[in-house]
């Protein structure tokens, strides 16, 4: 004769494995807010940094780009920019020379944004600073 299950044991079934999933909830939160501060490097903060991220949004790269996979699928990611393209002086050109009309025949363009020098400098900052947040070695590969 099989054993009845009765309400008790439904009942510690159901305690127990609440309170077992709320600690667990509350040690994972405490885990993450210990390990968080390091991966992102904020003490690397610059005001330069700041400056750049704020090039960033009013300029809605992330319009076309992704950044850390966040964004925009139409144009490459550059979480990892500056690392593939070995630093900052191909960015700068890069987004110098976008030409005013968009590249004839070419179907995926960027727009000229006629940032100046202290932008173009802003911008590299904040994008050297996103590429050495520790992600887990993403994205898996430099081309993004
Ligand atoms: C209208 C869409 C669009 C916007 C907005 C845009 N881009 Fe781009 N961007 C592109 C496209 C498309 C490419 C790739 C072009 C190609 O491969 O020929 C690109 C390429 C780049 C590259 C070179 C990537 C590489 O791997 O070589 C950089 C750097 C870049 N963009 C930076 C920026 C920044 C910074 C902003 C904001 C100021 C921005 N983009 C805004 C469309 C855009």
């Amino acid at each position: 004769m099989s054993q009845a299950f009765t309400k008790s044991m439904a009942r510690n079934i159901f305690f127990g494995g609440s309170t077992f999933f709320f600690l667990l909830l509350v040690a994972l939160t405490f885990d993450t807010m210990q390990v968080l501060p390091k991966r992102d490097h904020r003490e690397n903060i610059t005001p330069a940094v700041e400056r750049g991220k704020l090039v960033w949004e009013k300029n809605n790269c992330i319009g076309c780009h992704t950044l850390l996979g966040e964004g925009a699928y139409y144009a490459p990611e550059l979480g990892n920019v500056y690392a593939r393209r070995g630093g900052g002086e191909f960015i700068k050109a890069w987004i110098k020379s976008r030409p005013a009309e968009g590249t004839p025949g070419n179907r995926r363009q960027m727009p000229q944004f006629n940032l100046t020098d202290q932008e173009l400098d802003d911008m590299v900052a904040f994008l050297k600073w996103t590429g050495e947040i520790n992600t887990a070695k993403w994205p898996p590969n430099i081309e993004g």
